[in-house]
């Protein structure tokens, strides 16, 4: 069966929105970011629907969010973190593309998030910890999902992508852009 569309999971951190872009462009899709694209219809960033609407609020925005663009074709879609909580989530993230977990380690995680802000789950004392705690509950659920399961730590961005494609060009229909050096 050929593939029509790659979502991208894994912990904060893992690479997903710059693997993204990269897979994106070898195989002449669209990227799409659920984060960014609750940005966009919001106006306001993830922190400020955190503030005002809790994590609860913010995880329904996104499931409406994925339930949309999991229905496009043709693109590489970079999920959150914590997308994979929800169960209507998983099934359509299963049932409609190809899922890569993109692994990494809670020290890579931790140390690739060290700098970046709007990540509204780190704020905390103990930013490690927290990475931690999330990646027990979800790591299962990552990988219920996952079609193929990536270790990413001490990789580039570019040999990731690279592998991705390498497990899939033969399923996938080229877009009209793509390139493959
Ligand atoms: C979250 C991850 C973030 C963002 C939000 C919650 C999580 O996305 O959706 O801050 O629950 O792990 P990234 O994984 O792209 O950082």
């Amino acid at each position: 069966m050929s593939i029509i569309n790659v979502f991208l999971i894994g912990p904060m951190g893992a690479g997903k929105t710059a693997v993204g872009k990269q897979l994106a462009r070898r195989l002449g899709w669209e990227f799409v970011d659920s984060d960014r694209e609750i940005e966009d219809r919001t106006g306001v960033d993830i922190s400020f629907i955190f503030e005002k609407e809790g994590e609860e609020g913010f995880r329904q925005r996104e499931c409406k969010v994925i339930e949309d663009l999991t229905t496009r074709h043709n693109v590489v879609l970079a999920t959150g973190g914590g997308a994979v909580l929800d169960s209507a989530n998983r099934t359509v993230l299963a049932g409609r593309g190809y899922v890569v977990y993109l692994f990494a380690s809670v020290d890579q995680q931790a140390e690739r998030t060290r700098t970046g802000r709007n990540r509204p789950l780190l704020n905390t004392e103990d930013p490690r910890a927290r990475l931690g705690e999330l990646m027990e509950v979800r790591d299962p659920l990552y990988r219920q999902v996952a079609d193929l399961v990536l270790h990413t730590d001490g990789q580039r961005v570019t040999q990731v992508a690279e592998e991705i494609h390498r497990n899939i060009k033969d399923s996938v229909e080229p877009g009209a852009g793509s390139f493959d050096p």
